[in-house]
């Protein structure tokens, strides 16, 4: 049986175990999947016991995945790009460090929702870690403009800097966001976990896709994504059982089938 698990801190709350066991039914494999709390100043000492148990990998949540950049050995662009790590893969003494959050957005977006980004116009809230781990898969479909738009205006503008050479970005605060309505709008804010919406100008949902990275409850954003004649409005499940499949992808080289996890999680 070949071992893999997520560390986190809390970690209880965590539906990896049960994505991992349906990918591993799917796919015939043998394999354990573990929730592990790690003391939030024990990591790498958590994360080595366990890879001396045999482990084959695991994933990272929150509020490791930067110490989980630091650890890996080698790194992947996407996480170099992402600057946080949400996966390894153990490969002799080699830890091989990936960021398979931004792919999982993409995946859920092109392929569950049938929604292209090619030569949209795509409007970001928030500046932060969740912003950074999505800019680089984003950007590789082509947008026609990617506009970053935080609470602190700094924040956007050096993001957008950050990504000027994968394609159009651009920053500013959250107050400069139009009335014109965009394409797809994510919000990628912890704002969420506060009860609270980022604050931003009404007609910019107006026709447009609507996505919260969150997931588990109707969000503040969802809510007024709705009231505000959104096309579409979706929290971020999809984007959740994609991410473990490109970590389960990358690990097996297996293929899952997600949709089919989706529709049981929904259930
Ligand atoms: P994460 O790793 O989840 O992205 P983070 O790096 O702390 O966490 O970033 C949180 C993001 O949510 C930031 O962009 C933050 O805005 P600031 O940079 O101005 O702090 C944003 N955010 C949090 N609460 C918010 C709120 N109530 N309204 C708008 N933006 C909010």
């Amino acid at each position: 049986m070949e071992r893999y698990g997520v560390f986190g801190n809390p970690i209880a709350h965590s539906l990896s175990p049960v994505i991992h066991a349906q990918f591993a039914k799917q796919t015939g494999l043998d394999i354990s999947y573990d929730k592990i709390l790690a003391p939030v100043d024990g990591f790498s000492s958590s994360a080595h016991s366990f890879i001396n148990q045999g482990a084959k990998g695991f994933n990272i949540t929150v509020p490791f995945k930067i110490e989980a950049f630091n650890l890996a050995t080698q790194l992947s662009l996407n996480a170099k790009t992402a600057g946080a790590v949400n996966t390894i893969k153990v490969d002799g003494d080699e830890l091989l460090g990936e960021n398979t959050d931004g792919i999982g957005l993409v995946n859920d977006l092109v392929n569950n929702l049938d929604i292209s980004l090619k030569n949209k116009v795509v409007l970001i809230l928030g500046a932060g870690g969740a912003t950074r781990g999505i800019l680089l898969p984003l950007l590789k479909q082509s947008p026609e403009r990617l506009m970053i738009a935080n609470r602190t205006a700094s924040r956007a503008i050096q993001l957008a800097k950050d990504f000027s050479d994968y394609g159009k970005t651009c920053g500013f605060s959250l107050e400069k966001v139009k009335h014109d309505p965009v394409d797809i709008i994510i919000n990628a804010t912890s704002a969420s976990l506060d009860g609270q919406m980022p604050n931003i100008a009404n007609g910019v949902a107006n026709g447009a896709i609507c996505y919260d990275l969150m997931y588990g409850e109707q969000t503040p954003f969802m809510n007024w994504a709705k009231a505000n004649n959104a096309k579409m409005v979706m929290d971020g499940l999809g984007m959740l059982v994609e991410q473990a499949a490109a970590a389960f992808k990358f690990w097996t080289e297996k293929q899952p089938n997600t949709q089919a996890v989706i529709k049981h999680l929904r259930s």
